[in-house]
């Protein structure tokens, strides 16, 4: 696709919010070693150094299953798993090292690139890595021994704070050290989300070959913690790599890590489109099921217009100008996403002491059919009620049928109150509906 120049300003305009957002926030990124020496790999640090560059604070953890399979089988040993844990002995240990060791060599050398014609020109990226997890071993399971195969104690948050505080990338592998001085081998999965949990960490972002989680062959774009656990326990997962992540993601969202993200490392700008696009990339895992429905602010006008222009540039809606809707403001409602941008709008504007009207009802195109308009109709009946009024109008020229489903009936202008009937705009022929109010469940 050739980008015009109009097409990247308004990628950059959508994406100001996020990277207000996002900024000073501390982002867990978890890889797996297919992700370090993957074809995108040189792609991905240069996303991740934009994400640096733009004030997040990042902690890379990552994984090295590929890397000690192959190690392990240069040496002459044969792996043998337990619940897809690699069962890890005193002689295994130095081979697993080493492997670990060159992926965190690899990853400071992606990180310290600045090639011309290349995101990542002018950075310096510190990056550091060090004894940050401690570790205990995970013993007997089922009657294995898992040797030297640990699980996370505790984590040194100062001194990842100080190295973040420093404006450094901290590099975690997947290994952890005991206070006998031993080393045990870690599931970057668990690693990811403990660190991300002790850090309480903005988001936990797993960059995997997933791309997301599927439900019925459909790829979810955002799934609450509800429907996750379902998912888990419902054991409709596939792989043991999706179970493990799936579970990580859980954990700490349920801790505390509002956001977890699944993307894929297979498609080139994934990390980017998550973060800073609407649409997204992958999934998002969050601990708020749904959006947030709020009165209007002045603050949100930006966003108002952005979801309303293009409604009334088709006709749809009546034109509202910026001053319009700075005096009109408090009588919108808007539904905000997890993630801040907005979802939707409705108004209520009363028209005498026991009429009003509900206008400017919209969704996000992206948004619809996922019941935010309907719940906004009943934040905004409940206001009415609060407000006394008894009758509700609707001018419509497309949504006559939602809002019939919704209870109101055609009534014609000739029951407005004599102020608005007198602003009716034949021309437009827009229909009008009511609903009367129950004013004995005003809550
Ligand atoms: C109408 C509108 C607000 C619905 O938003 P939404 O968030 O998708 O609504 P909900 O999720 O609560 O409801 C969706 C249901 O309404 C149906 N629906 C949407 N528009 C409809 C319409 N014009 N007539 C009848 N049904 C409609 C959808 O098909 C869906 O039903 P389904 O799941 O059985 O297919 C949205 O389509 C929109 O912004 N339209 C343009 C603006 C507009 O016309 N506003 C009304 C004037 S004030």
């Amino acid at each position: 696709m050739i980008m015009t120049s109009k097409s990247y300003v308004n990628l950059f305009r959508e994406s100001a919010p996020y990277i207000h957002a996002h900024r000073g926030k501390t982002f867990v990124i978890a890889l797996t070693g297919e992700a370090v020496d993957g074809p995108n790999r040189f792609s991905l640090l240069a996303d991740i150094a934009v994400l640096h560059s733009i004030g997040i604070r990042i902690i890379l953890v990552h994984g090295a299953r590929p890397q000690i399979d192959k190690r392990l089988s240069e040496a002459g040993f044969r792996s043998t798993f337990h619940e897809d844990v690699r069962i890890s002995d005193n002689t295994m240990m130095p081979y697993i090292e080493e492997a670990i060791g060159s992926i965190r060599l690899q990853l400071e050398k992606l990180l310290s690139m600045g090639l011309p014609n290349s995101p990542v020109l002018g950075t310096q990226i510190r990056a550091v890595s060090g004894n940050f997890t401690i570790a205990k071993p995970v013993g007997v399971r089922d009657g294995i021994d898992h040797l030297f195969c640990g699980e996370v104690r505790r984590i040194d948050k100062g001194a990842i704070e100080s190295a973040l505080d420093g404006g450094c990338v901290v590099i975690m592998p997947p290994i952890g050290f005991s206070s006998s001085g031993e080393v045990f081998n870690l599931s970057y999965q668990d690693l990811a989300s403990e660190v991300a949990s002790f850090m309480k960490a903005e988001k936990l972002i797993f960059i995997s070959s997933l791309d997301g989680v599927y439900i019925d062959g459909a790829l979810q774009k955002r799934l609450s913690l509800a429907t996750l656990a379902q998912l888990i326990a419902c054991d409709k997962v596939q792989s043991g790599l999706e179970r493990k992540i799936l579970q990580s993601a859980y954990k700490c969202c349920s801790e505390q890590v509002a956001r977890v993200h699944l993307i894929t490392e297979k498609t080139d700008g994934a990390l980017l489109s998550e973060l800073f696009t609407r649409e997204g990339a992958g999934t998002l895992i969050s601990k708020d099921k749904s959006e947030t429905i709020r009165q209007a602010k002045i603050e949100d006008i930006g966003g108002l217009l952005e979801l309303i222009q293009p409604l009334e540039q088709r006709g749809i809606l009546v034109k509202r100008s910026r001053e319009r809707l700075e005096v009109e403001i408090e009588q919108f409602y808007v539904s905000i996403h997890p993630e801040g941008f907005m979802l939707g709008c409705a108004a209520l504007y009363p028209l005498n002491e026991n009429m009003g009207e509900i206008a400017c009802v919209a969704t996000h195109p992206d948004f619809t059919k996922q019941g935010t308009a309907s719940r906004l109709l009943t934040v905004i009946e409940e206001r009415a009620k609060q407000q006394s009024i008894s009758s509700l109008f609707v001018l419509t020229t497309h949504a006559a049928h939602w809002f019939l489903e919704k209870g109101f009936t055609e009534c014609g202008p000739d029951l407005l109150p004599e102020d608005k009937k007198l602003l009716y705009n034949y021309k437009r022929n827009s229909k009008v509906l009511s609903k009367k109010m129950d004013l004995q469940f005003a809550v």
